[in-house]
């Protein structure tokens, strides 16, 4: 464990003929949140899953405690709040693009009994949500252009997450600053130090030759000597 930022490995690279039992084992490694990519097709050329595999990790959580941290590429989200709560989704994240009244959909979400969090895109400036960053808990950088796990990390998103920690301590806020996308154990440290608490990793989790508890492990060492 480390109390720098919490790892959340991206099921979307997990093998799902056994998701279940890799995602207990990223839980019992010390991961301390699972992340769900749901992608429509739509807003991403790709499509995954919905609340169905939520629900399919709801007794992983019971009796883990392993966080569910939703990451909605979708078009229209309102539409699926309350089904992803009712899944059992701990965190729900929205695209800014996709919201046209972001202000109400944070607020949905909340109604509903769960975290909310916001997120845009590599070419989407953080001023699109400067009037929201006082309601969320959690602000995502994606670091590569959503869609597909096994991207590479945009370089320039290490300033962006160091202008956007200026501003979430400019208004003292406590909100989650979480990096998503092309995260190694070889950029981890400097992510952190950029001002990231909370990394998503797919395909440095689950892909590769080594283990999901010993790439955790991998992990955890870095970010605990950023
Ligand atoms: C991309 C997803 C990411 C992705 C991360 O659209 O939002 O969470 O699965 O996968 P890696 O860590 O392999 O880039
Ligand atoms: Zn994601």
């Amino acid at each position: 464990m480390n109390d720098k930022a919490v790892l959340a490995p991206s099921i979307l690279a997990a093998d799902f003929g056994q998701l279940e039992a890799q995602c207990r084992q990223a839980a019992v490694a010390g991961a301390q949140w699972l992340h769900i990519d749901v992608m429509d097709g739509h807003f991403v050329p790709n499509i995954s899953f919905g609340p169905i595999a939520v629900r399919a990790l709801r007794q992983l959580k019971e009796e883990t405690g392993v966080v569910l941290d939703v990451h909605l590429m979708i078009e229209n989200p309102d539409r699926y709040i309350a089904d992803f709560a009712a899944a059992g989704a701990d965190r729900l994240t929205v695209h800014v693009e996709t919201c046209p009244h972001l202000h109400r959909t944070l607020q949905q979400i909340t109604t509903a009994g769960m975290l909310p969090g916001v997120t845009l895109n590599p070419a989407t400036p953080l001023s699109t949500l400067e009037e929201v960053l006082p309601l969320v808990d959690l602000v995502l950088i994606m670091s590569v252009n959503p869609g597909f796990g096994g991207q590479s990390y945009i370089p320039h998103s290490t300033a962006k997450i160091s202008r956007l920690r200026d501003q979430l301590d400019a208004i003292q806020s406590a909100a989650w600053l979480q990096v998503d996308g092309g995260v190694k154990v070889t950029n981890a440290a400097a992510i952190v130090a950029a001002g990231a608490t909370s990394l998503v990793a797919g395909s440095a989790i689950f892909g590769g030759t080594r283990t999901i508890a010993e790439n955790i492990a991998a992990f955890q060492a870095v970010i605990s000597a950023a």
